[in-house]
């Protein structure tokens, strides 16, 4: 019998890893494919990290780099120099990219040197925004890849404008929710808002991470004053990211979160995060996975970015980008606890069967 061809899974930071579960999952099943899980280390706290592995039932990661943290060139030459040793001894037939982290592009480029086959989950959404580093993580990856699989048909439409060619481009949906479709029952059994004093639908649930949200002090400073006016109206979570906690401290910030309806919390694993977002009167967020997740979770997202390159999700989802202008989120916080707030639907292959298709795909092209 002829052996397996080895597919190189690569995950770094948080939203990476409920993206590849569903794929190593179907690629298990498969009698062609070796799923081989190479955690970059990007991302390494517990609640950042470790939990999401349990969690979502993934073995410890075949391959860990170890990076940690850095200045964006820093974090993605570590990446570069560690993947490039993984893969000059472990001859993956080919690398498999989710997302636009920098562990994606960092991966991506030293495949492409090698001449090792990529393929890239999340291919195609474009913000438009260079300044987001994301941006470039998109461009610069889907410009290297060999299979794109796309989440909608306006990716599609971006990477045929850009010049790839339409038979590298495969529409297959939405991996991030054939996690969420899978978990959202285990998610429900946590009661995590309960065990929080949360009553349901009657909090909001806040993230914030971008540095365009929360590196300039002054930018911070108004969002957290706009929070601090929101949560006279209605109870807020806050599980706060690293970065965000970091400079909070830093700018001394912490007196607008000191109202007694705003709770800072520790990073959430997985199922708390789905249990929370269901449950809650409405999400102001600057994610975008949790974007994508409220869209399918039917609550209103009120998105604290300037633009997204996930338009779907506020052309046929729930979500409403709002920038960090105070005058609009307050106004769409109001239209929501009015009950003036428009239902979304569920967009077109965001229906749990995307990590099957797109295994099906690979199975055929290696
Ligand atoms: C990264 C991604 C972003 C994604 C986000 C989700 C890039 C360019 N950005 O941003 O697209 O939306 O993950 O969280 O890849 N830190 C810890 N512990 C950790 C991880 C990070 O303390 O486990 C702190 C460190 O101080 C670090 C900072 O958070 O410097 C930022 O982490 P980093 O991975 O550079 O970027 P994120 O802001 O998490």
């Amino acid at each position: 019998m002829k052996s397996k061809k080895r597919i190189f899974l690569v995950a770094g930071a948080r939203p990476n890893f409920m993206k590849i579960a569903p794929i190593y999952n179907e690629m298990k099943k498969s009698k062609k494919l070796k799923p081989v899980i190479v955690h970059t280390g990007q991302h390494y706290d517990k609640n950042m990290s470790l939990i999401f592995f349990r969690e979502l039932g993934l073995p410890k990661p075949h391959i860990y780099l170890g990076v940690g943290s850095g200045s964006h060139a820093v974090q993605t030459a570590k990446i570069m120099v560690e993947f490039e040793k993984v893969c000059l001894e472990g001859k993956p037939d080919m690398v498999l990219v989710v997302g636009d982290v920098n562990s994606t592009l960092a991966c991506s480029v030293v495949a492409s040197k090698l001449l090792i086959p990529i393929a890239h989950i999340e291919a195609g959404l474009r913000s438009f925004d260079r300044a987001m580093p994301e941006e470039i993580n998109r461009i610069v990856t889907d410009s290297l890849s060999d299979y794109l699989f796309t989440t909608c048909r306006d990716a599609n439409k971006n990477l045929e404008r850009e010049g790839v060619k339409p038979n590298k481009i495969f529409f297959t949906g939405n991996v991030m929710i054939d996690s969420l479709k899978k978990f959202i029952v285990k998610a429900e059994k946590r009661k995590t808002f309960r065990r929080l004093s949360l009553k349901d639908g009657e909090y909001a649930l806040l993230t914030l991470h971008r540095p365009s949200n929360v590196d300039d002090k002054a930018t911070l400073e108004k969002i957290l004053k706009t929070i601090a006016k929101i949560s006279k109206k209605t109870k807020i979570i806050f599980p706060a990211h690293p970065r965000t906690k970091k400079q909070v401290e830093k700018y001394k910030l912490k007196k607008y979160l000191r109202g007694g309806n705003i709770e800072v919390i520790e990073p959430v694993g997985y199922l708390d995060a789905l249990n929370l977002m269901k449950h809650s009167k409405f999400v102001l967020t600057d994610s975008g996975g949790m974007q994508e997740e409220t869209t399918v979770l039917g609550v209103p997202c009120i998105t604290m970015r300037e633009n997204t390159e996930r338009p779907i999700t506020v052309t046929q989802g729930t979500s409403t980008l709002v920038g960090n202008n105070p005058v609009k989120i307050t106004r769409v916080v109001n239209q929501i606890l009015n009950g003036k707030y428009n239902k979304g639907k569920i967009p077109e292959l965001w229906d749990g069967k995307s990590a099957r298709r797109i295994v099906k795909i690979i199975e055929a092209k290696v």
